[in-house]
């Protein structure tokens, strides 16, 4: 899906159904660190009038999607918990070149949070399918929808500002990295566990 390696282990969604509470709990700073990436990009790249106004729009998805998660959290008696760290993501953030001039840190880091979509995107697919509660596979089967949009928005962007940069070529590169990454993960109840 949407170009990856590797898919997931369903029985990854046995993990999940486990612990709905702690899978509901990292989904809801996957959003609030989703909303905070595209925000740290409109800092840095603010002369780019379209991408800024794109990502604006993303940026209040992604809060949405934060608010939507920690509704569900309120309406079963559970706790937001604190803040989890996303291993998966950290390692990933490893792939970008920071030693770039501010064109190639843009494309890289355009392509990593493209990369961050499209993971999520084929997670929120597997647990649409398999997870037996009726409203999260609904609802899991909407954000799938709404992070596949984000993923061409910011492959798109990469395209669009990385005249001279070969792109695909850099895509490549990071679908091989995330390849290898994602062998480690799978295994614990959290999106990008
Ligand atoms: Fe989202
Ligand atoms: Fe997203």
């Amino acid at each position: 899906m949407l170009g990856l390696k590797l898919a997931t282990d369903p029985r990854w969604v046995n993990i999940v159904e486990s612990n709905i509470e702690e899978i509901l709990t990292d989904h809801a700073w996957c959003e609030q660190k989703a909303a905070t990436n595209a925000i740290t990009i409109i800092t840095n790249n603010s002369e780019h009038e379209e991408l800024v106004t794109e990502l604006i729009k993303l940026a209040q998805e992604e809060l949405e999607h934060f608010q939507m998660v920690h509704d569900i959290i309120k309406q079963r008696g559970y706790t937001l918990g604190r803040e989890r760290k996303d291993h998966y993501v950290n390692e990933l953030y490893k792939f970008m070149n920071k030693g770039g001039n501010r064109q190639q840190s843009m494309v890289d880091r355009l392509l990593f949070s493209a990369m961050i979509e499209a993971r999520s995107c084929e997670r929120f697919k597997l647990l649409s399918q398999r997870i037996k509660d009726p409203e999260l596979s609904k609802f899991y089967h909407d954000l799938m929808i709404s992070e596949a949009g984000h993923y061409t928005t910011f492959i798109g962007f990469a395209r669009q500002y990385g005249k001279g940069i070969d792109v695909d070529k850099r895509w490549q590169e990071l679908i091989d990295f995330e390849g290898e990454i994602i062998t480690n993960y799978g295994k614990s109840e959290t999106i990008h566990g």
